[in-house]
This record gives structure tokens, C-alpha cells and sequence, in this order.
């Protein structure tokens, strides 16, 4: 694969730069979230983390299956302290 291949395309993170930082050492989908925010875009790795997982199974050896997976956080967004009280929109 071309180094320039865009394989994040939510934080615009190419095929060499992850090949690069795997080489360094990091070696886990969250290693290379912290470093280069794959994952981290809009579609939360839904369109990139098998991609990398397969990458850097390639580079050091393993299996995309046996791969941790990205660190699942719920969703954040506001919630009225009414709702979280019990009280329905008639009170
Ligand atoms: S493509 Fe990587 S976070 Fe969306």
C-alpha cells in the first residue's frame, strides 16, 4: 500500500504515518488513538480501526481477532436532572 493511502479519513491519517508509528513501537488501536487520534473522528473508528487493526497485525504479528479493541465510552450529552430524578414531562 501507497504510504499517502488515507486510511483515517475522519482525522486525515495516512497508511505511512501509521506504518511509522507502529515502527516506533506503539503497537495497540488505543496507542495509536493517543498519538494520532485515529478513531477519534466523527465515526469513532467505525471505518478505520479493523483497517488499522489489520495493519499492525501485519507489521507484528497476531490476529485482527484477538486485537483489544478501542476503549468504548458511552455517549456523552446532557441529561435534564429532572429526568434523571424520575420526573416525566407532565410534572
Ligand atoms: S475514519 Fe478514523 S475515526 Fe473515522
Amino acid at each position: 500500500m501507497k504510504d499517502d493511502v488515507i486510511i483515517c479519513r475522519c482525522e486525515d491519517i495516512s497508511y505511512g504515518e501509521i506504518v511509522e508509528a507502529i515502527d516506533s513501537g506503539l503497537t495497540t488501536l488505543d496507542e495509536l488513538k493517543r498519538v494520532l487520534r485515529t478513531g477519534m473522528g466523527p465515526c469513532q473508528g467505525r471505518t478505520c480501526s479493523r483497517l488499522i487493526a489489520r495493519i499492525i497485525t501485519e507489521r507484528v504479528g497476531g490476529s485482527v481477532a484477538d486485537m483489544k479493541s478501542l476503549l468504548d465510552r458511552p455517549p456523552a450529552m446532557p441529561v435534564e436532572i429532572g429526568i434523571l430524578a424520575g420526573e416525566s414531562d407532565e410534572d
